[in-house]
């Protein structure tokens, strides 16, 4: 009863009646970067007279069972196109990104009166390389390091579910989203970290990342800024002692020059002074002895 061409006449009817949406529902179809996908076509249809392809708005391919010919309207998609031994269903290969979109298939017959419908969406997506790692910023407070790793895909990242697992010695956590923020005690027993990413038709990890790894940058409290400022305080220190040096081996260049001027200049002094005191007497036997005792 089922199979009877009326029945079945009646069911599309009504299909068509209830919205064309309702018995179409759309398939989602998903196909990987360079390989295959099938667009399966089942329909009980008898006489079939021909099925039409669309992909978005082109025309892709038209088939008469019956003759039978397979037209494929695009030089490029010849090779691409195939169809299963005796069924409808459409192969297409070597699939690019840009063939992702809405796929519509349509069945005409002579015993439908609208045209059998059945829509697709195709997302082609590329296999995963290996996620990569970048770690944000780091602090070491008390002998605790903190930080957040980030897992990214460089390139092929749409629809890509990240999960992190965190293994330690005892236990091991999972974490959900690409962001994994850490906190790690240095007395603990070490721990690893991967991250999982996958996409509807691949998945690939991190390679295992060590806390201790992760910390032992910033394990001695050295942080960047200091050394550069190190770097360049040191040279400046070195060359204002240099300069002090210089300085001080000229002044001392220069009063060893003077040396004897200086000396007579003092004993003058003194003896001017005396002589100043002692109005115009000579200098005595006895001062001239004292002042070398003093100056020699
Ligand atoms: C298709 O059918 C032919 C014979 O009709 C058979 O030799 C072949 O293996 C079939 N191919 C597939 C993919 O089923
Ligand atoms: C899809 O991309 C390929 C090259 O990767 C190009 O040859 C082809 O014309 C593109 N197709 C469409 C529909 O834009
Ligand atoms: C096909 O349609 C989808 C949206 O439905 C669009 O994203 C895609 O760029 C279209 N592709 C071409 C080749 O027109
Ligand atoms: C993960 O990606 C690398 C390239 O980045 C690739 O060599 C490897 O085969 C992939 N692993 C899996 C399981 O796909
Ligand atoms: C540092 O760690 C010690 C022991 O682990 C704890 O007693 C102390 O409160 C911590 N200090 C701070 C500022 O977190
Ligand atoms: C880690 O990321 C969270 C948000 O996800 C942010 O609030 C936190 O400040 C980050 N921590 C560090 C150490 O970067
Ligand atoms: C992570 O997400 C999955 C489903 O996406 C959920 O079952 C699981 O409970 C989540 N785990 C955590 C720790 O949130």
């Amino acid at each position: 009863m089922a199979g009877s061409p009326t029945s079945l006449t009646l069911m599309y009817i009504l299909w068509q009646l209830t919205g064309s949406a309702a018995p179409e529902a759309v398939k989602e179809l998903v196909g990987p970067l360079g390989g295959a996908v099938t667009f399966p076509l089942m329909a009980n249809v008898k006489q079939v007279d021909s099925i039409v392809w669309n992909f978005n708005t082109t025309l892709l391919v038209t088939m008469q069972p019956e003759v039978p010919t397979i037209i494929v309207t695009q030089n490029r998609n010849k090779e691409r196109v195939s169809f299963l031994n005796g069924s409808y269903s459409l192969r297409l290969s070597e699939l690019k990104k840009n063939d992702s979109g809405v796929y519509h298939a349509k069945i005409y017959s002579s015993s439908l009166q609208n045209p059998f419908t059945q829509n697709y969406v195709l997302h082609v997506y590329e296999h995963l390389s290996r996620p990569k790692v970048t770690m944000g910023l780091q602090s070491n407070k008390n002998g605790t390091c903190v930080t957040n790793l980030t897992c990214h895909m460089e390139h092929g990242g749409e629809d890509v579910i990240y999960t992190w697992k965190a293994l330690g010695q005892a236990a091991s956590e999972t974490h959900n989203g690409s962001i994994l923020p850490i906190s790690w005690r240095r007395r603990e027993s070490d721990m690893t970290f991967i991250c999982f990413a996958r996409n509807p038709i691949s998945s690939n990890s991190s390679s295992p990342i060590l806390a201790s790894k992760l910390c032992e940058g910033a394990a001695g409290d050295p942080n960047p800024s200091m050394v550069l400022l190190c770097l360049l305080l040191v040279p400046c220190l070195l060359i204002l002692f240099a300069l002090g040096l210089f300085l001080w081996f000229i002044r001392r260049e220069r009063q060893e020059e003077n040396n004897p001027n200086g000396r007579s200049s003092k004993y003058s002094l003194f003896h001017s002074g005396n002589t100043q005191k002692d109005g115009k007497s000579p200098l005595t036997a006895h001062d001239a002895r004292h002042t070398k005792a003093i100056y020699l």
